[in-house]
């Protein structure tokens, strides 16, 4: 996941990026066998690999994909345990050399993990925002565009809520080409493309059996990325920390936000049906327990 999204972002050619693990040699080679595809591509940017922290120093923007993946049968809340331990380590690391960064927090479970490296850096909520919607929203815009036979780039997409099986898709205020969803396609078409997104995290590690999946997180990534650095203020769904927003407090979940070269500028806020905001508000006490269990909330 980690070298996909730094492929992907150097081969932009708006960021030069360091690719950090603890495997002797593993990000060293990685970031060399990237880097030697500059020519070929077309990119000016540079990657380097290392196994510790002096090289990200001062970097504008610490992506964290630290942390083990799932395999079949398990769901993402089942790595909170271990994968608590490694992101507050990498974060504290991340603040020590980094201390002006905004963190795109990844690992899983993403929205819990999100509120540990807020937390724990004790960055303001602008800063730490974390991989959900986007990822989600591009799944239930690929499953649209292979029903209605249309581009996947004139889907938008409408998800909030958890990353996870509480997340919340919203069919009303996803749209092709400016038309509302609900008017192309019948509500059971509708319904098994949500269940599908919503289990479409799982359907990959199903098939992959070894990890989890990195091509379409690492492109999402790469795109709130892009946003900050090239300070486009791209309202794009990620998880943020929400005080009050949406009726909710104290809680981490994937929102709407306006995002530029500060981070979150803004959360932006949709007018939600009662079910709609009865779905969110499910979704933020599910993020809750798990965020309870680590003693954030
Ligand atoms: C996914 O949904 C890894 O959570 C990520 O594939």
């Amino acid at each position: 996941m980690g070298a996909t999204c730094a492929q992907r972002i150097v081969e932009k050619g708006y960021a030069d990026v360091v690719l950090v693990d603890i495997i002797e040699g593993l990000p060293q080679g990685k970031a060399l066998d990237i880097q030697q595809s500059a020519s070929v591509i077309g990119f000016d940017t540079r990657i380097t690999g290392t196994n510790g922290y002096e090289e990200t120093a001062d970097s504008d923007i610490v992506v964290i994909t630290s942390g083990i993946a799932r395999k079949p049968g398990m769901s993402r809340d089942d790595l909170l345990r271990v994968n608590a331990d490694i992101v507050s380590s990498v974060v504290r690391n991340v603040v020590k050399h980094s201390p002006e960064c905004i963190i795109i927090s990844v690992t899983n479970p993403c929205d819990a993990m999100t509120w540990l490296a807020l937390r724990t850096s004790g960055f303001p909520r602008n800063r730490v925002f974390g991989l959900s919607g986007v990822l989600d929203g591009a799944r239930f815009a690929s499953f649209i565009a292979d029903e209605l036979k249309v581009s996947p780039k004139d889907v938008s997409p409408c998800i909030m809520g958890q990353h996870g099986e509480q997340m919340v898709v919203i069919p009303r205020l996803t749209t092709v080409k400016s038309k509302p969803l609900t008017e192309l396609l019948p509500p059971d078409t509708i319904k098994r493309l949500v269940e599908r997104t919503i289990n479409g995290g799982a359907e990959i590690v199903g098939l992959l059996k070894t990890g989890s999946a990195f091509y379409a997180p690492s492109a999402a990534v790469a795109r709130m990325a892009e946003a900050v650095v090239l300070d486009k203020k791209e309202v794009l769904c990620c998880a943020a920390y929400l005080e009050g927003e949406y009726g909710i407090r104290d809680t981490v979940l994937g929102v709407p936000v306006k995002l530029g070269r500060k981070g979150i500028e803004q959360i932006v806020e949709h007018k939600l049906t009662p079910d709609e905001k009865q779905a969110l508000h499910s979704s933020a006490e599910a993020v809750r327990k798990l965020a309870e269990e680590m003693k954030l909330a």
